[in-house]
């Protein structure tokens, strides 16, 4: 009887197209993520356009440490600061040891996992100006 042929472990790698028509995009994003930092770089089009490639072969050129990546997904209400707050979650599954302010306690409410290592809640401000003056 004929040998069966080994079944490999892994599967063959496949690799995707290579990426066409994005070098000025790609240059903008790279540059926008070495001039300064820390720096937030939006990628924003339609859907299956490429941005999350765009993304992929900008990281793959830099091999940047601590890039937090989110989406901003079009929900049709709007979750404020969701995807600050999803890209932090990816960054630090404990806060303590970062040295934060008093007024880091204004969280609270977003990273409630988080609460034990968090300094208390500030006393809300009645005034709308004086709580974003507070805020600076
Ligand atoms: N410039 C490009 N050259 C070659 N292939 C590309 C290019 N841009 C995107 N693709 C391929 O097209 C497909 C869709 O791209 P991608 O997932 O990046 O789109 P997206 O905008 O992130 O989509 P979504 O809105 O669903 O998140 C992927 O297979 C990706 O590899
Ligand atoms: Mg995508």
């Amino acid at each position: 009887m004929a040998e069966q042929p080994a079944i490999p472990d892994e599967p063959p790698a496949v690799l995707g197209p290579r990426l066409i028509g994005r070098s000025a995009e790609l240059d903008r994003a790279v540059r926008a993520l070495t001039a300064a930092t820390p720096a937030a770089v939006l990628i924003e089009g339609e859907a299956d356009i490429g941005k999350t490639r765009l993304i992929q072969e900008a990281l793959e050129t830099l091999a940047l440490d601590g890039v937090l990546v989110a989406g901003c997904l079009p929900f049709r209400e709007a979750l404020t600061l969701g995807p600050v707050v999803d890209a932090v979650r990816q960054a630090h599954s404990r806060v303590d040891g970062l040295g934060l302010s008093a007024l880091a306690g204004a969280l609270r409410p977003l990273f409630p996992e988080w609460a034990h290592v968090l300094p208390p809640a500030p006393e809300p401000l009645d005034d709308a100006g004086a709580a974003r003056s507070a805020a600076r």
